[in-house]
């Protein structure tokens, strides 16, 4: 499974990186917008500092809701950086630009998906993932996990290569139950792939072994 990390802030994508399993990036508006980063060379510029960080794809997501100018908007975006993918909303003219820009090689991000219907359309216009927003499913008391196992089920019925992202992630048992269920990506926060490190058993065992080394150094001096 591939670690992306859900945010534009460069310290939490510097601390992921440096942690080893980092691969990749996400941003959306919104992440952007909680950075105070806006204007074309300051949005330009902060994609740029991203993918020098991280060792892998990087999601950057166009503003515009009208075919032609997601073309220009990502075509743009993609010149930046071999690692950019170009994130498009599910939308009726973002299918049209992910299939243009699939003839063209450049690769995309289907964001706000909410329904397998969607990602099915989205794998047929040949996006480069698909992004189901589990968190925000559960919020609204529906399941974001079955919709991950329904994609999974139509993706491998018809050998889509399109890879499903896990998005709104909310907590480590969101990675692992996207795990069991064969999401070939998740993308969260920071605090979500460091709560993968925690188990109060591992703490107390550290404690004991060290207590225990200590002992033993000290009855040997
Ligand atoms: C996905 O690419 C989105 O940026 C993200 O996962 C949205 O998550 P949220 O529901 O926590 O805002």
């Amino acid at each position: 499974m591939k670690f992306f990390i859900d945010t534009a802030n460069l310290e939490q994508i510097k601390e992921a990186q440096d942690l080893g399993v980092l691969d990749g990036v996400t941003t959306n508006p919104s992440l952007m917008a909680k950075e105070g980063i806006s204007g074309d060379q300051k949005v330009t510029d902060h994609y740029k500092a991203i993918c020098a960080i991280v060792d892998g794809d990087v999601s950057a997501e166009v503003i515009s809701t009208d075919f032609e100018n997601i073309i220009k908007e990502g075509e743009a975006l993609a010149k930046l950086d071999p690692k950019i993918v170009v994130k498009v909303p599910m939308i009726k003219d973002g299918i049209k630009a992910i299939k243009y820009f699939s003839s063209k090689g450049i690769r995309t991000n289907c964001t706000l998906i909410f329904s397998a219907g969607q990602a099915l359309l989205a794998a047929k216009a040949g996006a480069t993932y698909v992004s189901p927003f589990l968190g925000r499913l559960d919020d609204i008391g529906q399941d974001g996990l079955q919709l991950i196992e329904d994609i999974r089920l139509i993706f491998d019925n018809y050998g889509y290569e399109t890879e499903i992202l896990a998005a709104s992630i909310r907590g480590p048992l969101h990675i692992i139950n996207c795990a069991k269920l064969g999401a070939d990506v998740m993308t969260g926060p920071l605090s979500s792939i460091l709560g993968l490190l925690k188990h109060p058993l591992t703490d107390n065992g550290l404690a004991t072994f060290l207590a225990d080394h200590k002992k033993a150094a000290e009855a040997n001096a």
